[in-house]
């Protein structure tokens, strides 16, 4: 069947090609494209991608990887919408791809709930559904194909435990430790996994003690207010845990704008999660401890999900993507060079 987007774009060249024009080829489209697509519309796998925003360097790291694999030259017709951080965008987008048709939606949910009735059109259109990166809680988890992504529990857990090793190498293991957290979006679930995960440790050190957990929406100039706030707040702060790095990039200009320090020898511990390039450089400049990294190279992994899927093979449900974590007492200059976001 030919479907929905492949007559619109038929249309469009129609009409720009002029009135001379009744039939456009594979010469036409290779003209006007660096990057040409197939010819025969059934070449195309046509992907639907709901993208949550740009609200980080790790989000426009993850669209890019996505945009990067999902080329006319490999063989995809790619459908994106970035939903600017709103669920009712997403949802949205999804229907539209319902209707277009497309072979796969490949979804990144912002939050972890109010997906059974859309996944459940997606399901009786026969269209199948990919997560990526944050995951859902469903009745049913037939709804959707499998799920690609970061252990965000595991990410929380490790900051913690590097905290705890930390402490001990400079003697303050029992004393009192005074954190504040920068959290992410809401019910998203890498707020929920890395609040979860530090929390998993925290439990086990009476000394240390959570001053304030607010949210800041996993941006940069919502990380610098929140961290302002808490700067009024709270007289002494030890360890800031911020769950993303644009937050952290946010809290040390408030850290800074407050004539305090922050990183290994400073006034304030600061960890923090992704590790994009830009803070792996804010490392080597002293102003972070720790990042723990969260993968957004996810494009590839998906790619080959779907040419599993169109082979007729069965793939795993749950999918986490390999990461690591990097601190200051590692080669940066090293990571850097071989660091492609
Ligand atoms: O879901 C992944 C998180 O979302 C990343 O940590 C953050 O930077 C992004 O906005």
């Amino acid at each position: 069947m030919i479907k929905k987007y492949v007559m619109i774009f038929i249309v469009v060249l129609a009409v720009s090609a002029g009135a001379g024009w009744v039939f456009f080829g594979c010469a036409f489209e290779e003209e006007i494209s660096h990057d040409p697509a197939p010819c025969e519309e059934e070449d195309y796998i046509v992907i639907g991608l709901s993208q949550i925003g740009s609200e980080s360097d790790w989000r426009n790291a993850n669209t890019e990887s996505f945009k990067s694999v999902f080329t006319a030259g490999n063989g995809y017709y790619l459908l994106y919408e970035d939903a600017q951080q709103k669920q009712e965008n997403q949802l949205k987008a999804v229907r539209d791809f319902i209707l277009q048709e497309v072979d796969y939606i490949i979804l990144d949910p912002i939050v972890e709930t109010g997906w059974d009735t859309v996944l459940m059109e997606a399901a009786d259109a026969g269209i199948p559904v990919i997560l990526v990166d944050r995951q859902i809680l469903l009745e049913n988890d037939e709804l959707y194909t499998c799920w690609v992504g970061s252990n965000f529990r595991e990410e929380g857990r490790a900051a913690g435990r590097w905290l705890e090793d930390y402490l001990k190498l400079q003697s303050r293991e029992n004393k009192e430790i005074r954190i504040v957290t920068l959290q992410g979006t809401p019910e998203s679930s890498a707020q929920i996994g890395r609040t979860s995960g530090f929390a998993d440790v925290l439990s086990e050190h009476d000394n240390w003690n959570m001053l304030d957990k607010r949210n800041g929406e996993f941006t940069q100039a919502k990380g610098q207010e929140v961290m302002r706030d808490f700067l009024k707040l709270y007289e002494d702060i030890d360890v800031v845990v911020s769950e993303n790095d644009n937050m952290t990039f946010g809290a040390i200009e408030a850290i800074e704008a407050a004539g305090k320090t922050c990183g290994p020898g400073g006034d304030m511990i600061i960890l923090s999660f992704d590790a994009v390039r830009a803070a792996i450089q804010f490392m080597q400049a002293g102003k972070i401890n720790a990042v723990f990294e969260c993968n957004p190279l996810l494009g590839p992994k998906v790619a080959e999900i779907i040419e599993r899927l169109e082979a007729g093979e069965q793939v795993e449900k749950i999918q986490y993507i390999e990461e690591t974590y990097f601190d200051t007492s590692m080669d940066l200059e090293k990571i850097l060079k071989e660091r492609v976001y």
